[in-house]
């Protein structure tokens, strides 16, 4: 049998996978350690497209040194409709009411959609002098933080779990890619679940769970439900959840009360907020719904019988979310979580549109400054198609921001 010149890729062990149904590893075609996309095959392209969306992550190994202007080249193979810019915004976000200012992310200035993430702080980077990148700790998400002694036992959580985008003005991106340029140097830190399993993960690790995999978990008459169920997201979402914290998985605000009144957000419009579908259809897995759903920033639930057309619409911000995470937590398990092990020089690639993901990591709590260092960088890019319904229907979903 002749060599295979193309590009091809393997469906991670499964041990790793257990029933997360995500991850697989991408080879390169031989001859090419670093990926140049300038060289890929249309067919090569086509395996890529079919690896990230049957396996919802992917990774390719050893690309230290790659250009950042890569990413956004690759990010297109996925998303034609791409478009130029991060879905932050075109600058890095320096408004204190911004969650994305507590990061300090960065940008590359050769490469405007291309953020840096991580903790510590870099000199004469990418043409930056002075970069300082903070890993946010847990006390600020977790309502019932982490104690002590679970600290010193290594447990971690996630922190929140979310898509990219900001559910205000843009649109989600099909993918994220992120590329590690340094790990922390601290052992594997642990992940305790209400069932009493725990998993152990490198610490800093990105943890995911499919969006499809947690439709799959619904009873019959919940996934009904969602596939009739349009959601809208806060006004200013971010900002409107600012001083609310996390239940202990990440998955939704358990309490009420913290919220930023709306008439005090930044000026907003109703036709900027964004509106999606609870469950979508993604192009490459036409027969597959994904629950994607933002449990901490949604607002209200609009449901339409399929048969007799007639509409309820919840808009209890506390029932909302009740019902959302009632669906939702089925998924939080050790064996449906996916927690990448980061290895400097990872390219990974994650579906925004089918999986959710979470920071994980407690790296303060370690003394010397260099083994906390960690850099990530991170292109995602706001997308120009609005989230496709696994079930279309007539009337509030099409646009992708709330119909006025
Ligand atoms: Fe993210």
């Amino acid at each position: 049998m002749p060599e295979s010149t193309a590009l091809t890729f393997t469906i991670l062990p499964d041990e790793v996978r257990q029933s997360s149904a995500i991850g697989a590893e991408v080879q390169l075609p031989p001859g090419m350690p670093m990926l140049d996309l300038d060289r890929l095959t249309e067919s090569d392209r086509e395996v890529l497209q079919e690896a990230l969306f049957r396996n919802q992550v992917i990774v390719i190994r050893g690309q230290k040194g790659i250009d950042p202007t890569a990413l956004p080249k690759l990010a297109k193979v996925f998303d034609p409709n791409a478009s130029d810019i991060h879905s932050a915004g075109e600058k890095a976000v320096r408004d204190p009411k911004n969650i994305l200012s507590a990061y300090k992310a960065g940008r590359i200035p050769r490469a405007p959609q291309v953020g840096i993430i991580g903790s510590g702080r870099f000199q004469n980077y990418e043409g930056l002098d002075e970069l300082e990148v903070v890993h946010l700790d847990h006390t600020l998400f977790h309502e019932k933080p982490l104690t002590q002694e679970e600290l010193d036992d290594g447990y971690t959580r996630p922190y929140r779990w979310h898509m990219d985008t900001p559910f205000y003005e843009r649109l989600p991106g099909e993918v994220t890619i992120l590329h590690s340029i340094r790990i922390p140097n601290v052992p594997d830190q642990k992940i305790k679940f209400p069932d009493g399993k725990e998993k152990n993960i490198g610490a800093g690790a990105t943890a995911f769970f499919s969006g499809a995999r947690a439709f799959a978990l619904l009873t019959p008459e919940e996934q009904e439900f969602a596939l009739n169920t349009t959601i809208t997201y806060a006004p200013q979402a971010y900002e409107y959840i600012r001083q609310c914290k996390a239940s202990d998985d990440g998955l939704t605000i358990p309490t009420m009360g913290k919220e930023v009144p709306v008439e005090k957000l930044s000026e907003w419009a109703w036709d900027k907020v964004a509106e999606h579908p609870m469950v979508w259809r993604s192009p490459m897995n036409p027969d597959r719904p994904f629950l994607q759903v933002h449990g901490c920033c949604v607002y209200k639930l609009t449901t339409r019988n399929p048969t007799t057309g007639d509409v309820t619409v919840m808009d209890d911000v506390e029932k909302v979310r009740k019902v959302v995470y009632n669906m939702q937590k089925k998924i939080y398990a050790a064996e449906n979580i996916y927690a990448h092990r980061w290895q400097e020089g990872d390219v990974v690639i994650f579906h925004n549109r089918g999986v959710m993901h979470s920071i994980t990591g407690q790296l303060a709590k370690y003394k010397e400054e260099e083994d906390r260092k960690r850099m990530l960088w991170q292109c995602t890019m706001t997308s120009t198609t609005p989230p496709m319904s696994f079930r279309g229907y007539e009337g509030v979903d099409d646009t992708g921001y709330v119909r006025v």
